[in-house]
């Protein structure tokens, strides 16, 4: 039998718009929870319309619909006649409704969608940023069968999947974590670096080999920030808390003497001169040390306030705030410690809080945690800024930075860096 060649613009004009809306809004309601048993009335509905439609436009509305009723959930049900719709759409000439497709498979379970995107992350010869958008879809579904390759990836040669690897690796209590990333340690990026101490800090078995490596040497004990620290605190575990004491000392959470010790550091400062410091390598430390959270002139992080229109050029303002971070914490930027049911433990300041999820900032990443899979929140009084972050410089260093902090404007960094 030869088919029409118009068959399929047949279908279109029996969903009238306001039709496609209903369902459409149907579908993301029920999705966001509130009635599961109307998302099994309108889901097969919306895909028989997926899988019949070749009005592109058509696919994408009713695709950008349903992401938006999933994000934030990690896994949904797959309706009923989805693999058709995956099937034809991930041949598709648009690209938006290739990789919305392809992502909403991935929500539904699909082993298909797996399967592909574990191929394309391994594959050493494919494009990287296509590498890395198919480990972080894997990644946001928590692919459980993705350990094995994350482990190998961390030695790839493409920077950008070895720091998506590193990352995603947090997510997974496997036990061969700590041993590889100890051992890739050393020929890691700077920033890969952080990210594997980030997470071996994220749960108290990995903190503990984190520590005994420090405590032999096989990790520079300056690589542990004061805000690692503080992560490798917040676990509850006895061993773990003798080995930080062993290494770091006690931390002192408050001084006595506030203003004494302000003192004191301003005269470490004016010993130096005249000019007591250098512009170019105070940037240099101000990247080390405090960039990762702060903005200043245009660059630099999030995770604390842009401290460009501060009143910089105050030295007790700038001393007071960096030696006693929490004698003042606004409560936005309150540090909050969330448990997973996975026993892993995340210190930030949380961005947003709806039925699905929690976001949270920390220092290191934006991080999305679906609800059910929060054990515990706790949000402490204290500051996301450590305190002791510059107890570790040298003097010189020490004047560099508060020199490069109270300048108006931005300087350029040493030849060479
Ligand atoms: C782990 C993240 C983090 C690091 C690292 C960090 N800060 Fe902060 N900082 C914050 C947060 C969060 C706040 C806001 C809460 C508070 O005031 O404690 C803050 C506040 C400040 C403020 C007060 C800003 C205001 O609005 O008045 C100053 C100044 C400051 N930081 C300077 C520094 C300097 C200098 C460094 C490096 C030596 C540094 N910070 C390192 C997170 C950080």
């Amino acid at each position: 039998m030869s088919r029409h060649p118009n068959h399929r613009t047949h279908v279109i004009p029996e969903f009238p718009t306001m039709k496609r809306l209903v369902l459409i809004g149907a579908a993301c309601l029920a999705l966001t929870a509130v009635t599961p048993v109307r998302a099994a009335d309108a889901l097969p509905q919306l895909a028989e319309i997926l899988a019949s439609s070749d009005d592109a436009q058509l696919q994408l509305d009713i695709l950008r619909g349903l992401s938006a009723a999933l994000r934030g959930r990690r896994t949904a049900p797959m309706p009923a006649g989805w693999t058709k719709v995956e099937a034809k759409l991930t041949g598709s000439a648009n690209g938006e409704v290739r990789t919305l497709t392809q992502a909403l498979s991935l929500t539904f379970g699909s082993q298909r969608a797996l399967a592909d995107l574990r191929q394309m992350a391994a594959d050493s010869k494919a494009d990287a940023g296509a590498r890395r958008s198919a480990l972080d879809a894997l990644l946001a579904v928590r692919d459980a069968q993705l350990p094995p390759t994350l482990l190998q990836l961390v030695a790839d040669a493409e920077p950008r999947v070895v720091e998506a690897a590193v990352r995603g690796l947090a997510l997974y209590d496997d036990p061969g974590t700590a041993a590889t990333l100890l051992a890739r340690y050393p020929a890691l990026s700077v920033g890969a670096r952080r990210d594997a101490l980030n997470t071996l800090a994220g749960r108290a078995a990995n903190s503990r080999q984190l520590l005994a490596a420090v405590a032999g040497g096989k990790i520079p004990r300056t690589d542990l920030t004061a805000d690692l620290v503080r992560q490798l605190r917040a676990h509850k575990d006895e061993a773990l808390r003798k080995q930080l004491t062993e290494i770091w000392g006690v931390v002192h959470e408050t001084s006595p003497d506030m203003q004494a010790e302000v003192e004191r550091v301003k005269r470490v400062y004016w010993a130096g001169g005249s000019t007591p410091g250098d512009g170019p390598r105070g940037r240099v430390v101000f990247n080390k040390v405090c960039a990762q959270c702060h903005t200043l002139f245009d660059t630099g992080g999030h995770v604390g306030p842009d401290i460009t229109g501060a009143n910089r050029s105050d030295l007790d303002y700038l001393l007071q705030n960096i030696l006693y971070p929490n004698a003042v914490v606004p409560n936005e930027y309150r540090a909050t410690t969330i448990e997973t049911k996975d026993d892993r433990t995340i210190t930030g300041i949380v961005k947003e809080q709806n039925p699905a999820a929690t976001v949270i900032q920390t220092a290191n990443e934006l991080l999305t945690v679906p609800r059910g899979e929060i054990k515990s929140t706790t949000t402490s009084d204290q500051s996301l800024m450590p305190e002791g972050l510059i107890a570790q410089l040298k003097d010189i260093e020490l004047r560099d930075l508060l020199y490069y902090l109270s300048r108006p404007g931005q300087v350029n960094l040493p030849a060479g860096q």
